[in-house]
């Protein structure tokens, strides 16, 4: 049989041609007895599961000494599990290193910035860029990918788990090697990196590559440059060990796709995924929900952020949790209907695989409170029935497999670099938090009931009519540009607070902000005027503002003062700007106006740039959209926001995959819909 070269989606056993969308979890068998596997993979059928991560962190089961291997659990493991038609996404087992291998080399333990050892006792103590480490890692991977490469039941290759979930940011010796050899290969001359960190401030000039080290504890505020430039080699060096794995599983098993699993969730920060995720067969992601009055619309960022992460096609939800998870300060139960509602809403997004961290509730270790599929409890329980019921839900919506996003025509410009730089510190404010001005946008937007893309820099930006680029930082020249371009071409934009302040090596732009985008936006701000905890600033539409303001001063005759501040010391001055341009616009927000602010302000931009809710009034705010297009059939996925009913009769379409009980006219409360639309427009 022919395999398609470059894979890009699960291999499934050759017998199982359906589309259907993967369903599981991560499964931990070596904690329990050999009883309960039987029982497991019943229990899974039960459950609909067709899918399960292993091995994930069996690395001392699989290796209990350097020179000895028991892959006979796994094999029996692996055999059961195909026996009960169940594929699996066999991790490299590199995760969390045994106690043997720490203990021999207790150089590959990470180094904190104080210098303080990360020691072993709990998972993924590892640096990095340790020659040490990546040998012993590549040497299971290399067993791994042996000793299962025909193995049937295998469906992709798992590399390590949540790379940097822990272990990011190392100071040791190891990492400042690397971090010389990275600063080398960017730079060429140390001259060249002097001039880019402007070294000549607080005599920090070097006279050698040998003399730089990580961003380690320091006097006062370390370089911005070097701490910008280590967050970059940091997640860089975490890639490296990505692809080195992801080399060895190529040589070995062409035909099987390659994944790992992003953390595209909440303020997780260190690894820029926008460029990981072309290293990758296909994206996958873990998403945990974090409790607070926006716990919904993050979920639906991230995962519509991890949509635009692999292009628009299907990617794969890893990890996410059936009810309550362990590692926050106070741990919330699901209500019913969320489970569901969460999973279908990264499936909205795009996702074509449903996966949980973990199939069976741990009763010891750290993770023992952290819900399952089958809880503590056991399948007699209303998590495994939710779960169960689920499963069957999906089968029913196989049809929806394989579509792609259709693109919305706002989106919101996200970019790694601007987060990283804008709230390093000795800056204006430690306030700001980048990717919350985000989110606010994000559930801006989904008040208005008006679908927008998360998309990353460098994503084109052709087909859309809005973008909003909140606290775009870092402005390089070529960027500034391409902006400039997107507005010519009749585009409208709108950005915010601290934004086009610095270039790429976070030198400010001179002569005024907001530096690389002040022509375009028609503005110069002399001086920064951040905001005091306590302080706000009201607005002359009612709106308030909080954490920045600006002095604005309008410097084109094509802008309109939108909002001016009505109290404050700079009562009557510009708050909003907007310029016009041609058919497109550029405008400014220049204080933090929370989602009831934007709210307001986001009406008038989309009325400016003739983008409407594609929803019928009465679902607006309280329904979120997406849609999936297959061909000329789109599905609409319509997720109740709320804890009410929702009207849905005016909304045209087959419901497919209704729960039992429900009316087709009517969203229920906390429920999802997916209506099949046919025709150009749906
Ligand atoms: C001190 C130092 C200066 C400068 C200022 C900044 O006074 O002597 O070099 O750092 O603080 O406030
Ligand atoms: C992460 C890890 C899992 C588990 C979950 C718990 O996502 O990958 O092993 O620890 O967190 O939420």
């Amino acid at each position: 049989m022919t395999r398609d070269p470059s894979p890009r989606w699960l291999r499934w056993p050759t017998d199982e041609s359906r589309p259907r969308f993967a369903y599981g979890a991560d499964y931990n068998p070596e904690q329990w007895p050999r009883e309960v596997w039987r029982e497991d993979v019943r229990l899974m059928r039960e459950a609909g599961v067709n899918i399960v991560s292993l091995a994930i962190f069996s690395w001392a089961r699989i290796q209990p000494t350097a020179d000895s291997w028991d892959f006979d659990w796994l094999d029996e493991s692996m055999d059961l599990l195909h026996s009960g038609g169940i594929a699996v996404d066999l991790a490299t087992a590199t995760a969390s290193p045994p106690p043997w291998l720490s203990t021999e080399h207790p150089e590959i333990l990470p180094v904190n910035e104080l210098g303080q050892t990360v020691w072993p006792g709990a998972r993924q103590h590892w640096r990095p860029t340790s020659p040490v480490f990546r040998e012993h890692a590549l040497r299971l991977t290399t067993a791994m990918a042996e000793r299962y490469r025909d193995h049937p039941a295998l469906a992709a290759w798992h590399v390590s788990n949540e790379l940097g979930c822990h272990n990011v940011y190392d100071y040791s010796e190891d990492a400042a090697r690397a971090f010389r050899d990275w600063l080398r290969a960017r730079y060429g001359t140390v001259e060249a990196l002097n001039t880019a960190w402007g070294t000549d401030f607080w005599a920090q000039r070097y006279g050698d590559f040998e003399q730089v080290l990580p961003p380690r504890l320091a006097a006062s505020h370390p370089n911005p440059t070097q701490q910008l430039d280590f967050k970059r080699f940091s997640s860089d060096a975490l890639k490296d060990h990505l692809r080195a794995e992801r080399d060895v599983l190529r040589r070995i098993t062409p035909d099987v796709p390659v994944t790992t699993n992003f953390m595209v969730m909440g303020e997780t920060k260190g690894m820029h995924y926008a460029d990981w995720a072309a290293e990758v067969d296909f994206v996958s992601n873990d998403h945990y929900v974090l409790p607070g009055p926006q716990a919904r619309d993050e979920l639906s960022f991230s995962a519509n952020l991890t949509g635009n992460l692999a292009g628009g096609r299907p990617w794969f939800l890893m990890e996410h949790s059936t009810s309550a998870v362990n590692w926050q300060p106070v741990n919330v139960a699901k209500r019913e209907g969320e489970l569901a509602r969460d999973s279908l809403l990264h499936v909205a997004h795009g996702a074509d695989a449903v996966c949980f961290f973990q199939w069976r509730q741990s009763a010891a270790g750290a993770e023992k409170y952290h819900s399952a599929m089958v809880p503590h409890a056991g399948p007699d329980s209303e998590v495994f029935r939710s779960v169960a019921r689920l499963g069957a839900r999906l089968d029913e919506l196989a049809e929806v497999v394989g579509s792609e996003r259709r693109p919305a025509r706002a989106a919101i410009l996200f970019d790694w670099e601007s987060w990283w730089a804008s709230e390093q510190d000795s800056h204006p404010t430690e306030l700001l938090r980048y990717r919350q001005e985000a989110l606010d946008w994000y559930s801006a937007f989904l008040a208005l009931g008006v679908r927008a893309d998360v998309v990353h820099k460098g994503a084109s930006l052709d087909s859309y009519d809005l973008v909003v680029a909140p606290i775009l930082h870092v402005v390089p020249q070529d960027l500034g540009k391409e902006l400039t371009r997107f507005v010519e071409r009749g585009g409208h934009l709108v950005t915010t607070y601290f934004s086009g302040v610095v270039d790429e090596n976070d030198h400010a732009w001179l002569g005024g902000y907001p530096g690389a985008l002040r022509d375009l936006l028609g503005i110069r701000i002399e001086e920064f005027a951040p905001l005091l905890p306590a302080e706000s600033v009201t607005l002359d539409d009612g709106t308030v503002g909080t954490l920045w303001s600006d002095r604005i001063t309008v410097t084109d005759p094509g802008v309109d003062v939108w909002a001016t501040y009505r109290d404050g010391h700079l009562a009557g001055r510009p708050a909003i700007t907007r310029r016009a341009l041609g058919g497109g616009s550029a405008a400014y927000v220049s204080t933090r106006l929370g989602v009831e602010g934007l709210s307001v302000l986001l009406g008038r931009l989309l009325t400016a740039a003739g983008v409407a809710s594609e929803l019928p009034e009465a679902a607006r705010g309280r329904v979120e959209l997406t849609v999936r297009r297959a061909g000329d059939v789109d599905y609409w996925f319509l997720i109740n926001r709320t804890d009410e009913a929702v009207d849905l009769s005016e909304l045209a379409g087959e419901r497919l995959a209704q729960e039992a009980g429900e009316r087709p006219e009517t969203l229920a409360p906390r429920g999802v819909a997916v209506v099949r639309r046919t025709g150009p427009t749906g």
